[in-house]
């Protein structure tokens, strides 16, 4: 049975950083409910406090909650009662809005994170390449290799240095015209943390965002780790997102953990741009043949299910494989195969899809 001294006495463990108090002695959590299914929910009713800290705070107050025994859910409400709400929060009116960090990257347009529902679906070939095909129809494009599970982009990119210094700043890994900034390349040694929390997780991407001279970019790719635990909610808070790709295969499994992927963006008032449906058919190089290896219809399903347009539909071969192994990717090492061709249709969906919801006024962009 959990209770409510439990859960304010875990509470107390989150201070304001710019007050140094506990959140419990300022008086900032409210509506405190402990349901008979050991659910708890709170509303964090801010004042002044940064995005920066709120993010913190809230990431914190959800993971200690979290961490009690008997606790089966948490739900963190952000409430905000002197500082103006910030601009996305209007639009949706369901759920807390991320708190845009975008004073951390004031020349970046749009940013645009690739996630999946599970790991192995193609997520970071999805991003390594839509980064690609963006470049090649002219924009500058950045890519954050923020999977804390999986940091690929690197070896997917080709680029195994080292980020340089300028000013006291980390330059940014530059490859195929993509400027690359990797969560890996930030840890010591490759060695992993054994556990992502949310805290590290925020000091990481704000690393990544604030202390990499990025310049000026139309596009900031972010591969996203899949799935949806605290990791990913945390990023997903943290970093200032555009709208999210959602990368699936066509069978029903995939299609499972996508629904609750999608789910948890539009809880953060994030916009899902699209469906990529990945390995969606494999042509035979000698007959022509076309295969629907992992069955078929599944990006369609789910794209209608949230009314959101199937991006793409990518085929799976081996060259597009060999690509993320060699660090040359098929956009680049074979830019006028059919796979290139899907991967640019990716882009230019992508670059419509942000027209059109920056046109509906619903896209929440950086400048
Ligand atoms: N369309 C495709 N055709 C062939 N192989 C692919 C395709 N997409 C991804 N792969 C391969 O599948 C594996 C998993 O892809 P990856 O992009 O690393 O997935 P994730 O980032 O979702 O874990 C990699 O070996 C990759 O090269
Ligand atoms: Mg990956």
């Amino acid at each position: 049975m959990v209770t409510r001294e439990a859960v304010l006495g875990a509470l107390r463990g989150v201070r304001d950083p710019e007050q140094q108090e506990d959140i419990v002695a300022l008086g900032l959590v409210q509506d405190l409910a402990i349901g008979d299914d050991a659910q708890v929910s709170f509303t964090l009713a801010f004042t002044t406090q940064s995005p920066k800290s709120r993010a913190t705070m809230h990431s914190m107050a959800a993971r200690l909650v979290g961490q009690l025994p008997g606790v089966a859910k948490v739900q963190v409400k952000m409430g905000s009662t002197g500082a103006p709400p910030p601009a996305r929060q209007a639009a949706a009116g369901h759920a807390p809005a991320p708190p845009p960090a975008a004073d951390l990257i004031p020349e970046v347009r749009h940013t645009i994170a690739v996630s999946s529902g599970k790991g192995g679906v193609g997520k970071s070939t999805v991003a390594v390449n839509l980064a690609v095909a963006l470049r090649q129809a002219g924009a500058a494009v950045g890519i954050i290799d923020s999977d804390v599970y999986g940091p690929d982009i690197p070896m997917m990119l080709g680029s195994r240095g080292r980020p340089g210094m300028f000013d006291n700043k980390i330059l940014p890994v530059e490859a195929h015209g993509i400027k690359m900034m990797s969560i890996g390349l930030l840890l010591a040694d490759d060695r992993e943390p054994l556990v992502w929390r949310g805290p590290m997780i925020h000091s990481f991407i704000q690393q990544m965002l604030r202390e990499v001279l990025w310049g000026a970019l139309d596009y900031l790719v972010f591969d996203m780790p899949p799935g949806t635990g605290d990791a990913q909610l945390s990023l997903s808070q943290v970093i200032p997102l555009s709208g999210v790709v959602m990368v699936t295969t066509p069978q029903e499994v995939a299609l499972l953990d996508v629904r609750k992927a999608i789910g948890m963006f539009q809880r953060l008032n994030v916009p899902v741009l699209g469906i990529v449906e990945n390995m969606s058919y494999f042509v035979a190089p000698d007959t022509g043949k076309r295969y629907a290896i992992f069955g078929e219809g599944g990006g369609r399903r789910i794209a209608e299910e949230y009314g959101v347009p199937l991006l793409a539909q990518i085929p799976l071969d081996p060259e597009t494989r060999l690509g993320g192994d060699e660090g040359s990717p098929i956009t680049v090492r074979h830019p006028d195969s059919p796979q290139a061709k899907a991967f640019r249709e990716l882009g230019e969906a992508v670059r419509g899809r942000v027209r059109e919801l920056a046109a509906l006024g619903s896209l929440p962009t950086i400048r």
